[in-house]
C-alpha cells in the first residue's frame, strides 16, 4: 500500500493525554538499593571529587577511562568489519510523516482497523468502529512485532497491539471513553496480538486477506498457564477453579521470538485494566506493587466484566503479567502464559541459546526503580525440537546487580536467597528482586544480544524520580551506577558484557550511549561524547542488534522538540554502531508518535518498523492525511535499489 504524505491540519480531534501516561506510572517504593550504592561511595565520592574542576570533556574522558559511566568507544574510531548498512544520517523533523535516509522509501503495511478477513469492515472514523469490526481487524497501537517464513514459503507476521488510543476509538462519544458493554468489548478487541500472512507483489507488501493464518487473539482468547503457577492455589478464579488456563492478554508491549519457531508477546502494564466497583475495597500490598488499585487507566472493563473487578475476583491480576508463547503456524494452537519467566510488566525477551544449549531469556520491567532479569532454562535445546517443548516452562530466574566498579552479577532468585517459595518468586517477581537487593533501574525496556559478540544492551528509557527526595516528588532510588543521573529526562542505553558465556552470573559493564542535549547543557545531560547536536534523541526504548551486531535504536520520547528536547524532533529511530560508538539517525516518525517494533524481511531487504500513537494528543492525520483520523501502522522501509539493507 502506498504511503501519503499527510497534511498539516491540525483540528484537534483529542482531549490532552499525559505524555507517557501508559508507561511511566509512579507508585511509592518500598525499598530501595541504597544500600548497594553505600558499598560504592566512597570509590564514587572519590571519584566525584577527581572529577569537579575538570572540564565537561575531561570529566566525560575521566568517566570512559574508568567504565564508570560511557563507554571507551571514542578511542577507537575503526568501524566494524561486519557493518553493511549505509546510509546518510538524516535531520531531526517536526513533518507529520515518516522521513528515511536518501535512497531510501517506505511503504504503509497496514494500519489499525484494516480488516484481516472480507467479511470484515472498513474502518468508520467517526465511530472507531464496532466490536464485531475490531474483533476482524488489525488492532490498535501496534508495537513489538517479527516476521516468520512458513515452511511454504510464505509470511507470517506477529503484531503486538499494545493498548488503545480512546479519543479515536470511542470517537461516537461526547467523553471519549467506553460507556457501555458493547464499548467495552470493542476496546477489548483492539487490543491483543494479530497474526497476519501478508505478501510481496509490484504494489510492495500488503495483508493477504482471508488468509488461514489470520488470527486475532484478544483478552477473550483461551490461554494456558504454563510453569510453577499451573495450579497454584492464587491462579484459581470462580472461573477456572483449577487455576491452568485463564482468557486472553492484554497491554502486550514488545516481544521476543525463540529459535524454534514461536512468538513472544510480553504483558506489560496489565494493572491499568482492573478496578473496583466496591470503592472501600483495599488492595493488596501485592496489588499495589504491581499499581493494581480502585481505579483503571479509563478502559472500564471492571465496570462491564466482573473479572477485571479486584473486589470481586481478586486473583484475576494473578494471570497477568507475563510472557505469552504462540505458534504463528498454527492458528488453533493455544497460546502458554510462561510462569517460569515472572510476573512484571514486561517489556520484551531476548532469547539467546547459551554455549551448553540451555536457553536463556532477557527481560526488563518497565516501571520507575524496578529490575533487568535473566531467566535460565534446565532444559536444553536442540536444533530438531518440537515447536510444542517445555524449556520455556522451568527454570531459574535472576535479577542484575550493577556495581560502579563497571562489573556487575546476576543474583539468583530461588527460595534460599529470597526467603520466598518457588512459586511466590514467579508470582510477586518484584518482591523477590527487592528481597536479593538488586539494582532500581531507569525503566528497564527492550533488551538486545548480539548476534555477533558477547554483548548485551538494555534501553533504560528515563527515569525523573531517580535522586530526586520523596518529599520533592521523587522516589527513594539513589543516583549511581548505570542510572548515573538524577531527575533523568533523557535515559541512556546500558551495556553487559558476560564473563565467558550468557550463563555466566559476572559481567562488566558499561554505557553505550547517554542520551542528552548538548545544545542546552554542558554537564552530564549534554549526554555522552557519542551524541551531538545531529543525532540527540531522548527515551531510548525499543533496541535491536541486526545479523551484523549494529543496534538499531527506537525511541518513545518527548516530541515537544522545545526546552530540554528542543531541536530533537519527533520520535526517531537511529543506528549504533558498537565498535565505534557513532549513532546516526536513521528515520523519523509523525506527529506525536512512538516508534516501536523492527523486524526484517527475507534477504535484509525490508525493514518493518512500527509507527504507534501518532497524534496521540490530537495533532497528526498520519497516515492518510487530509481530516482523516490518525491510525497506528507498520511501515516497511527499503531502498530504493532493492537491495538489502543490511
Ligand atoms: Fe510499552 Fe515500556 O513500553
Ligand atoms: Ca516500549
Ligand atoms: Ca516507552
Amino acid at each position: 500500500m502506498k504511503h501519503t504524505v499527510t497534511g498539516n491540519q491540525s483540528d484537534h480531534l483529542h482531549p490532552p493525554v499525559e505524555l507517557d501516561a501508559f508507561d511511566d506510572q509512579y507508585y511509592p517504593r518500598g525499598d530501595s538499593d541504597f544500600s548497594s550504592i553505600i558499598e560504592d561511595a566512597l570509590s564514587r565520592r572519590d571519584f566525584i571529587k577527581r572529577s569537579l574542576g575538570l572540564g565537561l570533556s575531561a570529566f566525560l574522558t575521566s568517566c570512559a577511562s574508568k567504565g564508570l559511566v560511557t563507554a571507551t568507544h571514542s578511542q577507537n574510531k575503526k568501524p566494524s568489519v561486519k557493518s553493511t548498512v549505509q546510509f546518510d544520517a538524516i535531520q531531526s523533523s517536526v513533518a507529520d510523516t515518516v522521513v528515511v535516509p536518501e535512497h531510501f522509501d517506505w511503504d504503509i503495511v497496514v494500519r489499525w482497523g484494516d480488516p484481516l478477513w472480507s467479511k470484515g469492515m472498513s474502518l468508520d472514523e467517526k465511530t472507531g468502529g464496532t466490536s464485531q469490526s475490531q474483533a476482524l481487524a488489525f488492532g490498535d497501537n501496534n508495537d513489538g512485532m517479527a516476521l516468520f517464513q512458513t515452511s511454504d514459503n510464505r509470511y507470517i507476521l506477529a503484531v503486538n497491539h499494545e493498548y488503545t488510543n480512546l479519543p479515536t476509538l470511542y470517537a461516537h462519544r461526547d467523553s471519549k471513553l467506553p460507556e457501555n458493554d458493547e464499548d467495552v468489548r470493542k476496546g477489548m478487541y483492539a487490543h491483543g496480538i494479530s497474526i497476519i500472512e501478508i505478501k510481496n507483489s509490484r504494489e510492495g507488501w500488503s495483508i493477504v486477506n482471508d488468509s488461514p493464518y489470520n488470527r486475532r487473539i484478544t483478552p477473550a482468547t483461551t490461554m494456558a498457564i504454563v510453569g510453577p503457577l499451573r495450579g497454584y492455589s492464587k491462579m484459581k478464579t470462580n472461573a477456572n477453579p483449577d487455576g491452568t488456563q485463564s482468557l486472553g492478554t492484554w497491554n502486550n508491549c514488545a516481544n521476543g521470538r525463540t529459535p524454534w519457531g514461536t512468538y513472544l508477546t510480553c504483558e506489560e502494564n496489565f494493572n491499568g485494566y482492573f478496578s473496583s466497583t466496591d470503592p472501600d475495597y483495599a488492595p493488596t500490598p501485592e496489588m499495589q506493587r504491581y499499581g493494581i488499585g480502585n481505579k483503571d487507566w479509563g478502559y472500564a472493563w471492571g465496570k462491564y466484566d466482573e473479572r477485571f473487578d479486584i473486589s470481586k475476583n481478586p486473583n484475576e491480576p494473578n494471570r497477568a503479567g507475563y510472557v505469552v508463547e504462540i505458534d504463528p503456524e498454527n492458528p488453533n494452537s493455544m497460546p502458554k502464559k510462561l510462569t517460569a519467566l515472572g510476573r512484571m510488566k514486561h517489556e520484551n525477551a531476548e532469547v539467546v541459546i547459551a554455549k551448553d544449549k540451555r536457553v536463556v531469556v532477557y527481560m526488563g520491567d518497565d516501571e520507575r526503580g524496578e529490575y533487568l532479569y535473566r531467566f535460565i532454562s534446565d532444559g536444553k535445546y536442540s536444533p530438531n525440537i518440537a515447536k510444542e517443548n517445555d524449556l520455556l516452562h522451568h527454570g531459574t530466574l535472576y535479577a542484575a546487580k550493577f556495581y560502579s566498579s563497571g562489573k556487575g552479577e546476576w543474583l539468583a532468585l530461588i527460595p534460599e536467597t529470597t526467603g520466598m517459595r518457588k512459586e511466590e518468586i514467579c508470582l510477586h517477581t518484584r518482591m523477590a528482586a527487592s528481597a536479593v537487593n538488586a539494582t532500581t533501574m531507569d525503566r528497564p525496556e527492550w533488551v538486545s544480544a548480539s548476534p555477533v559478540s558477547l554483548q548485551v544492551v538494555c534501553a533504560l528509557t528515563n527515569n525523573k524520580n531517580r535522586g530526586i527526595q520523596p518529599n520533592k516528588g521523587g522516589d527513594e532510588t539513589p543516583v549511581g551506577g548505570p542510572n548515573p543521573r538524577a531527575k533523568n529526562l533523557y535515559g541512556q542505553i546500558v551495556r553487559w558484557f558476560p564473563n565467558t558465556d550468557h550463563t555466566a552470573n559476572d559481567f562488566k559493564w558499561d554505557l553505550f550511549a547517554m542520551a542528552g542535549n548538548p545544545t542546552i547543557h554542558k554537564d552530564e545531560y549534554a549526554g555522552s561524547d557519542n551524541i551531538s547536536p545531529e543525532n540527540m534523541f531522548n527515551a531510548p526504548d525499543g533496541v535491536s542488534f541486526d545479523k551484523n551486531g549494529d543496534l538499531w535504536i527506537q525511541t518513545d520520547g518527548n516530541y515537544s522538540n522545545k526546552g530540554e528536547f528542543s531541536g530533537m524532533g519527533n520520535n526517531q529511530m537511529l543506528v549504533g554502531f558498537p565498535d565505534t560508538g557513532e549513532i546516526k539517525r536513521f528515520l523519523v516518525g509523525p506527529k506525536e508518535a512512538e516508534i516501536t517494533g523492527i523486524t526484517w524481511g527475507p534477504d535484509y531487504k525490508s525493514l518493518f518498523v512500527g509507527i504507534q500513537h501518532p497524534g496521540e494528543r490530537g495533532n497528526s492525520h498520519f497516515p492518510q492525511g487530509g481530516n482523516h483520523v490518525p491510525r497506528s501502522s507498520v511501515i516497511v522501509v527499503y531502498r530504493k535499489d532493492g537491495k538489502a539493507i543490511v
